[in-house]
C-alpha cells in the first residue's frame, strides 16, 4: 500500500508541485486546503500531469473537527504542512490573522496528529527566521532574529516544534527553511498564481512580461551587491519539492528533529533576474528604480552544505531554468488559473 501523506495547503504554489512529485514518487498525497489562497482548478491540472486525481478534503487546519475526520478516514503516515499565509507586508497590517493561520493552525494540526498517533511532520519554515544577522550567507547555526510578524510566526512554530520534540522525543520532525522559491512545472500547467498585486519579484516580472502590469519597481540600487540591487537565493520549486522527498526518505519515521536550509547557495540580483527573464521570454521588462524599502536586506543566500551532507540533496536547476519555466506557465495562463 502506498504511504498516505497529508499535504495541508496542497493546492497552493509549493503544495501543488509537491503533490505532483509525491504521486510520481509512489506516495498517495491527501490534500487538505481551505482555498483561501488557491483555486479548485489546480486539481484538474495535477490530474492532467500525473494521470491521477488526488484526494481532496476542503477544510481549515484551525478546525480540529474537520482535521480529525481526515485522520479517522485515512491512515495518514506523515504530514507536510504548507497551509499558512506568507505575505510579509500583510503580516504587519494584520498580525492576529498571521498568528492565527500560521501558529494556531499548526498547533491544532499537531494536536490532532498526536491524538491519532501520527508523529512524522515536515514544516515549511522560511529564511525570514534569520532576519538580518549582519552577514549574507546563512547556515543552520545562524542566530534566529526575525524582523517581521510573518518571520516571527515561523520562528514561533519552530520553537513549539523544538519544545515538542524535547518533551516527546518519539516524534520525527523536519523544519525546512526555504529561501526564495520560484519557477513552475515544465508542463506549464501549474505555477505561482498570486492573488492581487504580487508581493514577490518573479511573479511581478512575469506579469510585466505578459502585459498584465506596466513596469517593475526596483527598490534600491545602492546596496553593496554586484549591481547595487538586492540579491537573493532563488530556488526552483521542483528542486525544493525534491528536497522534501529526500527529507521524507531520510526521516523514515526515525525519531529526530532535523533543521535544514533549502536553497541553492547562489545569489541573483534583481537586475540579473530581470535580464535572465528578458532572455528567457524575449520580452523587454521596463523598470524604474525607487527608494529602498524599510526592512529589506542587501543580500542573503544559504550555505547548502548541511542539506547535501544529511539528506544527499542539492538544487540542480539554474536561474535560466527558473525563468524559462515561469515564462511557460505565465504565457499559457496569462491570468493564472481559471476560477
Ligand atoms: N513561496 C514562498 O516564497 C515561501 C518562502 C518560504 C516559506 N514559504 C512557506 O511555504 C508554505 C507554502 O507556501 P506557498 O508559496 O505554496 O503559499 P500558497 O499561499 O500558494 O499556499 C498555501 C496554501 O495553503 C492554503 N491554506 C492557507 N491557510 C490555510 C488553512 N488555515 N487551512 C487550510 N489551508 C490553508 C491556501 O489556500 C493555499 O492553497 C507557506 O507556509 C509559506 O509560508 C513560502
Amino acid at each position: 500500500m502506498k504511504p498516505k501523506i497529508l499535504v495541508t495547503g496542497g493546492t497552493g504554489y509549493i503544495g501543488s508541485h509537491m503533490v505532483v512529485s509525491l504521486i510520481e514518487a509512489g506516495y498517495e498525497p491527501i490534500i487538505f486546503d481551505n482555498f483561501s489562497n488557491s483555486k479548485r482548478s489546480v486539481i484538474g491540472r495535477i490530474e492532467q500531469i500525473t494521470g491521477h486525481k488526488p484526494k481532496l478534503i476542503e477544510g481549515d487546519i484551525r478546525n480540529e473537527k474537520e482535521l480529525s475526520r481526515v485522520f479517522e478516514k485515512y491512515q495518514i503516515s506523515s504530514v507536510i504542512n504548507f497551509a499558512g499565509r506568507k505575505a510579509v507586508g500583510e503580516s504587519e497590517v494584520d498580525p492576529l490573522l498571521y498568528f492565527s493561520y500560521n501558529v494556531e493552525g499548526t498547533i491544532v494540526l499537531l494536536r490532532v496528529m498526536k491524538k491519532f498517533g501520527v508523529k512524522e511532520f515536515i514544516f515549511s519554515s522560511s529564511a525570514t527566521v534569520y532576519g538580518d544577522p549582519g552577514y549574507d550567507e546563512f547556515d543552520e547555526e545562524t542566530p534566529l532574529s526575525p524582523i517581521n510578524n510573518y518571520g516571527q510566526s515561523k520562528w514561533m512554530v519552530e520553537e513549539i516544534l523544538r519544545k515538542l520534540y524535547k518533551a516527546e522525543p518519539d516524534w520525527s520532525i523536519a523544519i525546512l527553511r526555504y529561501f526564495n522559491p520560484v519557477g513552475a512545472h515544465p508542463s506549464g500547467l501549474i505555477g505561482e498564481d498570486p492573488s492581487g498585486i504580487p508581493a514577490n519579484l518573479m511573479p511581478f516580472i512575469s506579469q510585466v512580461a505578459v502585459g498584465r502590469r506596466e513596469k517593475l519597481r526596483v527598490f534600491g540600487n545602492d546596496y553593496d551587491t554586484r549591481d547595487g540591487t538586492g540579491a537573493r537565493d532563488y530556488i526552483h520549486v521542483l528542486d525544493l519539492v525534491d528536497g522534501h522527498l529526500a527529507v521524507l526518505k531520510a526521516m523514515n519515521h526515525k525519531p529526530q528533529l532535523l533543521t535544514l536550509n533549502l536553497g541553492t547557495g547562489n545569489n541573483t540580483t534583481v537586475l540579473e533576474l530581470v535580464h535572465a527573464f528578458e532572455k528567457a521570454s524575449g520580452k523587454t521588462i521596463p523598470y524604474e528604480i525607487c527608494a529602498r524599502r524599510p526592512g529589506d536586506k542587501n543580500a542573503c543566500w544559504t550555505n547548502p552544505n548541511k542539506a547535501k551532507k544529511v539528506i544527499g540533496w542539492q538544487a540542480k536547476r539554474d536561474i535560466n531554468d527558473m525563468c524559462i519555466d515561469t515564462w511557460r506557465w505565465q504565457q499559457k495562463n496569462p491570468n493564472g488559473y481559471p476560477d
